[in-house]
């Protein structure tokens, strides 16, 4: 499909204003409307060339820079600008949590419009590289090539791939030869996957085709040292397989759990599949504060273990919990605030949707030694019912941490009319907690707020609001 002329304007010294959702910048056109404009900084002075128009807005490019904003910053990263992963890099991390901060105090104030408090401060993260506790990577034997390589004019015979997706383009794999976002050994993993399948002729998928041997990779590392490494291969050939496998048994001992899947299907994710433990244990271990959390394969567990911390502390402090109180942890994943809330407790409830996550919840407080936690599977909307309640109490506090979507209105509803005294809302999208907020609004008034940043270089932030009934 052909563009329209009309799209491409070029719009000159132009102030890059703010940094607006999904990590893309925000500039004003003269006719008014908004310009996005992706690996630019507030502040930057540029000339802008779009290349999309729509009513209100237009999408376009820097093509020449007039002044530099203060808060840029030279990115660590080599793949910055092609990788999509982390869109942030180039600016300040003070400025980062500003963003982050703002656009949170935003979307509760124009979503929810509910009275607020002040915040308290952001929590920003220790580490601001190197935090990310579970990498997923892709192989391709058609590499996205980099403007640069395109224009070199040079043939290149192997375009085999090892790393992330282009943004919005399904088939295309940037190669990765260094990523700040995992600590090591996880760069020189994929490294020496990538370079031993190239000089033993394993395959890379062929997304187009569907054929090759190597489909994905992901690596998952832990605190306490321990690290998963599971190959998701295509076709089924057990030498090649073993091949590779016991390569990387040999070359990194301090993998603990080395696992396989053979994956036909269409499509990559790994929930319906079986894992095939191929060395060592089927999980890995996490600590925190003295609990220990397994984590398999298909486990959820926050992707920032450090920062996870921080964001169960300011829940269970929001929390208030003197050791006599009923609290309901809504959508538990793997139980995980249960357990960090259940010493100040008297009983703890967890419900969850996944049973494998439930599973884990209760293998997890055996091996925690914990007594006073109860975990049950189902729909939230179906279980969270006046049955459910009659049977497990009427709960003082309820935490809820749901997934982007937010709470159901059925959710929400339940809690309005079991009405505890305190909500502890965790969310990783301020936009659907602040319409659940107004939903609650009649009952309920929102007493503290602390946002958390949990994905440095990133625009995603996570959000904990303290609800007390009116
Ligand atoms: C953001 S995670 C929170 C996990 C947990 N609190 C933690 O910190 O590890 C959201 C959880 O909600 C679960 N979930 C999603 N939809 C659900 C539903 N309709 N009913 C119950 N649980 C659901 C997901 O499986 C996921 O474990």
């Amino acid at each position: 499909m052909g563009r329209k002329k009309t799209d491409k304007i070029v719009f000159e010294n132009i102030s890059v204003l703010d940094a607006g959702a999904k990590g893309v910048s925000v500039a004003k056109a003269p006719d008014g409307k908004v310009i996005f404009i992706p690996n630019v900084v507030p502040g930057d002075v540029v000339d802008i060339q779009t290349f999309k128009k729509k009513k209100s807005y237009y999408e376009g490019k820097a093509i020449k820079f007039h002044e530099f904003s203060k808060h840029r910053i030279e990115p660590v990263c080599s793949h910055f600008g092609s990788c999509g992963g982390c869109k942030w890099q180039n600016m300040e991390y003070s400025q980062q949590l500003f963003y982050k901060n703002q656009e949170v105090y935003n979307n509760l104030k124009r979503i929810g419009k509910v009275d607020l408090p002040d915040f308290e401060a952001i929590a920003g993260s220790e580490k601001q590289f190197f935090y990310r506790n579970k990498m997923e990577f892709s192989f391709s034997n058609a590499r996205w090539m980099t403007d640069a390589e395109i224009q070199s004019g040079e043939e290149f015979d192997n375009r085999n791939a090892l790393g992330f997706h282009i943004p919005k383009a399904w088939d295309k794999i940037l190669d990765i030869t260094h990523c700040s976002l995992q600590e090591d050994p996880s760069n020189d993993i994929r490294n020496e996957i990538r370079e031993f399948a190239n000089t033993h002729d394993l395959s890379f998928f062929n997304p187009r085709n569907h054929e090759g041997l190597l489909r994905t990779l992901m690596i998952r590392t832990a605190s306490t040292g321990e690290i998963m490494v599971l190959v998701q291969f295509f076709e089924d050939d057990k030498d090649k397989r073993e091949l590779l496998l016991n390569f990387l048994a040999e070359r990194f001992p301090s993998i603990t759990s080395l696992q396989y899947v053979v994956n036909s299907k269409a499509n990559d994710t790994l929930y319906d599949q079986n894992i095939i433990l191929y060395k060592g244990r089927d999980y890995i271990l996490e600590e925190m504060e003295g609990l220990k959390f397994s984590i398999n394969a298909k486990s959820f567990y926050q992707t920032n273990s450090d920062q996870a911390y921080e964001l169960y502390s300011i829940t269970r402090d929001f929390a208030g919990l003197t050791g006599n109180e009923l609290v309901y942890d809504l959508y538990t994943g793997t139980g995980t605030i249960a357990q960090f809330v259940s010493k100040k407790a008297r009983k703890v409830v967890g419900v969850e949707a996944v049973p494998e996550a439930i599973a884990d919840a209760k293998e997890n407080a055996i091996r925690n030694n914990i007594t006073n936690c109860e975990f049950f599977v189902g729909d939230m909307k179906v279980v969270f019912n006046e049955e459910f309640i009659a049977t497990h109490g009427k709960p003082d506090v309820i935490i809820t941490d749901p997934p982007r979507d937010g709470m159901h209105k059925d959710v929400v509803e339940q809690i309005l009319k079991i009405a505890p005294d305190k909500v502890v809302y965790v969310s990783c999208n301020s936009a659907t907690q602040a319409r659940d907020l107004a939903l609650m609004d009649e009952k309920y008034k929102v007493t503290r707020v602390r946002p958390v940043d949990m994905f440095p270089q990133t625009h995603h932030v996570e959000n904990v609001v303290l609800l007390e009934k009116r």
